[in-house]
This record gives C-alpha cells, structure tokens and sequence, in this order.
C-alpha cells in the first residue's frame, strides 16, 4: 500500500493534467448540437482506461450516448468491483455569471479550497470524481497491488435521466458481473467531517402546456374575457403546496416512508451551519415544508419544484399580448417508497382537476427514477468507512442525500447488486450551476482513498469465505 501511495505521490501533476484535458471537452448530453463532443469526450475516457492498463476497453453505442466500458481480472477468487460514474455534464448557461470559460479549466484558491479548486463544468459531476478512480485503478496496477477484480462503466447520459442504461444493464448483464458497485458522484459534509452517502432521491420530471386561444391575441381587446394560460398556470402551480408547504396533489405521501425520531435525531446530529448555509445563498431565511428540518428537507422528504416557466412576450420592452399558451418544467424529488409512474400518473390527474374548462392542459413525463437506500451493514459499506477514516483520519457519519442517480436503482433491480456511494463532492462546488469547481484536496484525497477501498474490501470478502 505504501508503494501505491508514493505512485499518486510522484504522479501528482499529470494526473492533473490529464483530468483538465477531460474537462476541456463540452460533453453536454442534453444539447444535440453536442453529440460529436460527447463521442469525442467517450473516446477520451476508454483511452485513459487503456493507458491506465484496462483490458477489453470498449466505447459502447446505445440508443442514447455510448457507455465506456474497461476491465482487469486478477482472478475468480477475488472479489469484482464495477466503478460507476458519468463522462458527461449539465449546460454550462447562463454564461455570463461564469468568471472563467466552463470549458477551460482553472484553478483558484478559495477561503474553502486553500489549495486551489478546479473551475469547470465536470469538474465535480462528474469527471473529477470519475477520474479518481482511473488514476487510483492504474496506481494499484503499476504496484502490483491491485487486490479486486475490477470492471469499469462509465456512463454520457446520466444528467439527462439515463434513459437507454436499463436496456444497456439487461443486454449486459452477464459483462457486467459484480460483487459491488462503487460510485463516486456524491457529496461529503466537510473536509473536517467525512460522510458516505446512504441513499438517494427518486424524481418525477414531468413538463406542463396551458392553452388558452388558438393564437396570441390583442390584450386590450380579448384580455378579461379570454382565459389567460399564463395568469391560469401560475395559479394551478401556486396550488401545488399550501400554506406549510406541504404539496396537495391527493395521495402524493401516501407511499412516504417515516423515520423513526431516533433516525430523525441521529441526522441532524449532523454538523449543519445554517447562517452559513444562508450567506452563501445569499438569502434571509431557509424556506420549506413545516416540521422539517433543513437537512431533512433536502433528503427524506419528497419535494416538487418548477425548474423553469415560460410563455407570452418574454422580450425587450414591452408587447401588449394575451398569450395563447403557457409552459413549466416540473421536477418533484420521491423518497421511499414513492413510486415515481404512480407519482406521475397522481400530478397528472390533479394538474388536470385544477384547471378551469376555459384552458386544456397537456402533461408530458420527461424521466424519472427510483428512490434508493443503501445498507450500512454490508462489507463494501464497512470497507468504504474504514478507507475514509484511514485517509481522513477521522471516521466518516452516514448521510442521505438528496439528489438523484437514476441507474443506482436499477442496477440493484437488473444486476442484483448494491451500490457504495463514496463521493467526495462538497454541496458548495456549485454541480449544475455557474462556477462549478472542484477542490484538488479533495481529488488527491479520493484517489488516496480508494486503494484502501480495496484492500479492506478484498481482506473483509476473504475473512467472510
Ligand atoms: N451527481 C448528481 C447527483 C447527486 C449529487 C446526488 C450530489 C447526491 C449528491 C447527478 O449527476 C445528478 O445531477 N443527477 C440528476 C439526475 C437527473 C438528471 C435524472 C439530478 O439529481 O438532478
Ligand atoms: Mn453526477
Ligand atoms: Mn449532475
């Protein structure tokens, strides 16, 4: 171990270097304009796999954007880990709120990051974190000291729902054999305080269209006497929570999961700072659901949000119009057991009972998934808890987290297999917003980190035999 150590040592600044070329390409999987870069960026990564010493390194079309798959097999007695992660990243815009190009890395020191972050889109979600694993996979390699079997998928469509990997699980289900999935696309609390994420939310992303007249019409001569879609929508959202910010639609927390108190109690023994949560939000009050929590609020309880509304004259100056139609985006966040098409199917119904016969409403379901806990009394999560207290030298608190990866789920459905969500994020890194950046302590401490991973996985699966 003291060898692969010195390897990440001596090898500081390339690996580095090579992770700022990955986040030079756009792989922006929403935006089609983006489709060779995504390719381009695949390529990139199954070269790294190969140069790290991966065998059968493959770039794998899907009816989506391609997976990249690599592998080594030490051996059928060993145990075999599957690194999960994502090459490709959110729409970098609105681009001038970014103080440095999002496809051009650098790196700056902040009050948080003393040693410098990376800013660029990626940098944390998902390619920093990825990345770890390639250079911690060809340390162990070039030291001998590799004591796992290891499988490497990394996928280009996570940020836009994975919409193809179910299909891509069940056509490669037998390459994709494992004893564990270990995925680094997560976040920590602090540097100060380790933690392993436990669970992630479900989503439901469904897009709404309000129409009114067959055309925009003149506001002084329709408007009063024409149903308005855009004043209708903003009172049919406006209707989604009431006054405790609890959501209406009639049996959304039907399926919701409760915690016991002591697990209540036991989370938000959590370190939490909210003035400071608040000054870097730059907002004068935490907002949401009654009875809950901050850190409750953002991971066992569900949520809907609209991510965006538009409809009418949106430009320069002003334009008397009553529009003829008005849209939104809706995501809500699903917690165990909700179920995310019931989900669906009960905002569908109620969305539609809120609107007056003056408009039609139409419902599109985007993507969605699943809600997952992981298990604490496994041995990948006790080999994840040791790796962290060995390298942070402080033991790590198990912490739930609120975003959503829509493949954990179903690999535990298609494959069987649980997942370790061992990230090393932190909630400030800015993930889908501008300034994203990504502290080198924290790369340095991942690929530290995940050496050791291994070995008390390998010693824990040994002693269990
Ligand atoms: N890495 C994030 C998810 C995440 C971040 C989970 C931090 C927990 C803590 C992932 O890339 C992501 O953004 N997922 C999307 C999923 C969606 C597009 C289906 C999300 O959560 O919005
Ligand atoms: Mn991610
Ligand atoms: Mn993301």
């Amino acid at each position: 171990m003291q060898a692969v150590q010195s390897y990440i040592q001596a090898n500081r600044d390339r690996f580095l270097e090579e992770l700022l070329d990955m986040l030079r390409i756009p792989s922006i999987s929403a935006d089609p304009a983006y489709k060779a870069e995504v390719s381009k960026n695949a390529d990139l990564v199954a070269e790294s796999l190969r140069k790290a010493g991966a065998d059968n390194v493959r770039v794998i079309p899907t009816a989506g954007h391609p997976v990249v798959y690599g592998e080594k097999r030490i051996g059928p007695d060993k145990p075999t880990v599957l690194v999960y992660g994502h090459y490709d990243v959110q729409p970098p815009d609105p681009l001038d709120l970014w103080t440095s190009g999002p496809f051009d890395p650098v790196i700056r020191q902040t009050d948080l990051h003393p040693e410098g972050a990376i800013y660029a889109r990626g940098s944390a979600d998902d390619k920093g974190q990825f990345f770890m694993h390639v250079k911690a996979f060809e340390a162990m390699l070039a030291e001998n000291a590799l004591p796992c079997n290891v499988k490497f998928m990394i996928e280009g469509e996570e940020e836009v729902g994975s919409a193809h990997l179910e299909q891509f699980l069940n056509d490669n289900a037998s390459m994709l054999g494992c004893d564990v999935i270990l995925i680094s696309d997560t976040h920590m609390i602090s540097r100060d305080t380790p933690s392993i994420t436990v669970g992630l939310r479900g989503l439901s992303y469904v897009e709404v269209e309000v129409t009114g007249p067959c055309k925009d019409l003149h506001s002084g001569l329709y408007g009063g006497a024409v149903a308005n879609p855009v004043n209708i929508l903003a009172k049919m959202i406006a209707a989604l929570h009431d006054e405790n910010n609890h959501i209406t639609i009639p049996g959304f927390y039907d399926d919701v999961l409760t915690v016991t108190p002591e697990e209540r109690k036991a989370m938000n023994e959590a370190p939490f700072d909210e003035a400071a949560y608040r000054k870097e939000l730059q907002i004068q009050m935490v907002h949401g659901e009654a009875g809950y929590t901050t850190l409750e609020r953002t991971s066992i309880r569900p949520t809907l949000d609209v991510n965006g509304i538009w409809g009418g004259y949106t430009g320069e100056g002003a334009k008397t119009v009553l529009p003829a139609k008005a849209f939104a985006k809706i995501s809500m966040r699903l917690v165990p057991n909700q179920d995310p098409e019931k989900i669906t199917d009960l905002f569908a119904r109620h969305f539609n009972s809120l609107a007056p016969p003056s408009v039609e409403v139409k419902v599109h379901y985007h993507h969605g998934g699943y809600p997952v806990v992981t298990p604490t009394d496994t041995p990948e999560y006790l080999a994840a808890h040791k790796a962290m207290e060995k390298a942070f030298g402080k033991a790590p608190i198990p912490q739930r987290g609120g975003g959503s990866i829509p493949i954990v789920p179903l690999f535990e459905k298609v494959l069987g297999v649980k997942t370790v969500l061992m990230g090393f994020g932190l909630d400030t890194d800015s993930v889908h917003s501008p300034n994203e950046h990504y502290g080198l302590f924290f790369f340095y401490k991942g690929i530290e980190t995940i050496p050791y991973f291994y070995q008390y996985y390998a010693e824990l699966k040994a002693g269990a035999k």
